[in-house]
């Protein structure tokens, strides 16, 4: 039901606009008898994990498909980017962004590597390279990129420092599966590229995640690291760790493969869909994606700009979950909010102010198989509401806590 009143919003006492939830990562399943099929062949099989056939196939599908030499396929995307910090040596400092999910300093810290915060542009919520060189002390030994919301980083200004000041460069590329940089699809730069295939991702595996590199010798390295440090039945050359992905795992990536232009479509109709319905909202910017590149479109990201909209991204966030729309403040707060890492530098901020505007601004919206354009039609009417009537809705917004108060 598409609402033309303000009286009609839920958070003001209206009927929510939707029944049931609605997520911004909803799984996407691809073909169920295709993949049934495979688990039956699975469990005929009685090979359940540990490089299973479909753990093989699956990792030389997304080789092929990115034009990499090689795959290795994960538990999931933490282990994966704690593995290749750890089979490139990374230690002392690394280089990464606030602005990203917590997993890719977690990942460092986990090894007791400090990751050292970076502000972004603005433009492109990702590590800002003029910034990138200002935080190199003597102890920084890498730079941890995140083509955050799948747009690629400033890849080659980042290589040219990584190159130029002894560093080594890898990228967290949990959101950028299928995207494409000049041409060459993100998997291919840095020392290697780590990607997540969890059940939030437009293309999942239950739980996943892959590194990918073109580094024959770090390819081995990483494989043997994955599976303890075996480098044979009885010998162990590496301290390793389980970061295997299990052949279910595997059977559901291999179904959602032969579904991903169509799990794309879906994703790019959402995102136009979104923007017809907000391009005349004032204050509500939704981002865009290089139409030139490849894009999985996964994201829909509005940027809230309270001067122009009258209403905070936090109030528009609570205006659409009383409506059963998920809408999600990411990534807030900024990793340098979170524990440990408040405690350990508290004055992280200070270096931080596109960071810590961002993380007022940005909220994502639901997209996926699971929404269509009715729904995005409906969701961008409540913003609408909300935003041409910003001062009547917060007026009544003050006087319900009020009321709530007494
Ligand atoms: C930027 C980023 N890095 C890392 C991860 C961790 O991925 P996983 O859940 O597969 O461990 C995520 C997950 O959402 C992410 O968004």
């Amino acid at each position: 039901m598409t609402k033309s009143r303000v009286e009609d919003l839920a958070i003001l006492g209206g009927a929510s606009a939707f029944d049931e939830r609605l997520h911004v990562g909803r799984p996407n399943i691809g073909d169920r008898r295709a993949l049934l099929a495979r688990i039956n062949d699975m469990l005929d099989r009685l090979w359940l994990t540990n490089n299973g056939p479909f753990v093989q196939e699956f990792e030389r599908r997304v080789a092929d498909f990115l034009g990499v030499r090689h795959c290795i396929a994960m538990c999931n995307a933490t282990v994966a980017l704690e593995i290749a910090a750890r089979a490139l040596e990374l230690h002392g400092e690394v280089i990464v962004p606030s602005f990203t999910f917590v997993a890719t300093a977690h990942a460092l810290q986990w090894q007791e590597i400090t990751p050292v915060f970076c502000d972004v542009d603005p433009a492109t919520h990702n590590l800002d390279p003029a910034r990138v060189e200002a935080m190199i002390t003597p102890r920084t030994t890498g730079i941890m990129g995140v083509h955050v919301w799948g747009r690629p980083c400033a890849i080659e200004a980042l290589n040219e420092i990584a190159g130029r000041r002894g560093l080594k460069l890898i990228f967290d590329a949990a959101h950028a599966f299928g995207n494409s940089y000049k041409g060459r699809m993100i998997g291919n730069f840095g020392l290697a590229e780590v990607f997540s295939f969890h059940a939030t991702k437009f293309f999942n595996t239950f739980e996943g995640g892959a590194v990918v590199t073109n580094d024959d010798e770090l390819a081995t390295k990483i494989r043997l690291m994955t599976n303890f440090g075996f480098a044979g039945y009885d010998k162990v050359i590496y301290v390793g760790t389980n970061g295997k992905m299990s052949e279910i795992s595997a059977a559901m990536g291999l179904t959602g493969l032969e579904s991903l232009d169509e799990f794309i479509a879906a994703n790019r109709l959402n995102c136009a869909t979104y923007r017809a319905g907000l391009q005349a909202v004032p204050g509500i910017k939704l981002i865009a994606y290089n139409e030139t590149e490849r894009n999985n479109y996964q994201y829909v990201i509005v940027e809230v700009d309270e001067m122009a909209t009258g209403i905070s991204r936090d109030d528009l966030v609570r205006v659409l979950h009383a409506e059963n729309v998920l809408a999600r403040r990411y990534f807030y707060p900024g990793c340098h909010e979170m524990e440990p890492y408040r405690s350990y530098f508290p004055h992280a901020g200070l270096l931080l102010p596109e960071t810590e505007k961002l993380t007022q601004r940005v909220m994502s919206l639901p997209t996926g198989t699971a929404v269509g354009p009715e729904e995005i039609e409906t969701i961008c009417a409540v913003i609408r509401l909300a935003v041409e009537n910003s001062q009547e809705l917060l007026r009544r917004l003050a006087a319900i806590r009020e009321t709530q108060h007494i």
